[in-house]
């Protein structure tokens, strides 16, 4: 029997107060160890579809689902089961890396960690020690996406989801940065998140999406589209590109 998914959206539709249909009954699921890349151009739809799993905003209609748990019907249990890495992580500049993730770590409810917990988590996501006591006003948006990161792996939750957290990222920041996403997903996390890189959500994720004006245009495993040109691929599925079906 197929496991239970740890991030699901079912029919999910979303029409904003003004009329503005931004989701369209969109369905797909994200397995334990699975990275699953949304991609679609400015409007498409990504960030109200996050903001739905994290209970930002209501549904007009359908369910986003973590771990089988409606995130709108019971949002605090939803939410203990997901960490979010935002596109312009919401850190305290004039805190250290270090107070950073002790003052989120503590926010997230979970018992004070140990300091060489806190220590081994900026570590793994490549933030040297010298780092850990600088102010985070400093840091480039790269160390800044691994504080968040090192964040959400001290809380330790089954679900990550990211709202384009490549954007603005050189690419040698890019490539370090999937592959602690990589890292994570090996460890059994889902991972759901936007992005406007198509090659490297090809290289790094297990599942593409393709979103056009509130819907879901194509989705892939990765590995079928080994070979294939990416970004034709991505123009024929958007409107008014020839629209070829799936
Ligand atoms: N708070 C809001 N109120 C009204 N319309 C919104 C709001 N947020 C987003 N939209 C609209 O919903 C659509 C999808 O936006 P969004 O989810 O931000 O797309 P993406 O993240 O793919 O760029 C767009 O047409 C956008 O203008
Ligand atoms: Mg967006």
């Amino acid at each position: 029997m197929a496991e239970r998914p740890m991030l699901e959206a079912e029919g999910l539709t979303k029409r904003y107060e003004d009329g503005v249909l931004a989701l369209d009954h969109i369905s797909f699921a994200v397995q334990k160890g699975e990275v699953y890349a949304m991609l679609g151009g400015n409007g498409a739809g990504k960030t109200t579809a996050i903001n739905l799993f994290l209970n930002f905003i209501e549904p007009t209609e359908g369910e986003a689902r973590i771990d089988g748990i409606a995130s709108h019907r019971e949002p605090l249990k939803a939410k203990e089961k997901i960490a979010f890495v935002s596109e312009n992580v919401m850190l305290y500049p004039n805190f250290t890396a270090l107070q950073n993730l002790d003052y989120f770590t503590r926010l997230s409810g979970r018992p004070a960690p140990s300091r060489s917990a806190y220590r081994d988590a900026l570590l793994r996501v490549g933030l040297g020690e010298e780092a850990h006591g600088k102010r985070l006003k400093g840091f480039s948006k790269g160390m800044r996406q691994k504080c968040g990161i090192a964040i959400a792996i001290m809380k330790n939750a089954p679900a990550i989801l990211l709202d384009e957290p490549t954007s603005g990222l050189d690419p040698q920041a890019g490539f370090e940065f999937m592959g602690l996403l990589k890292s994570l997903r090996d460890e059994g996390k889902a991972i759901l998140m936007s992005t406007h890189d198509i090659f490297r959500a090809k290289e790094a994720a297990d599942v593409i999406g393709i979103m056009d004006r509130g819907h879901l245009v194509m989705q892939r495993p990765s590995r079928d589209l080994a070979g294939l040109d990416m970004e034709k691929l991505y123009m024929q599925h958007i409107a008014g590109h020839g629209g070829l079906a799936a």
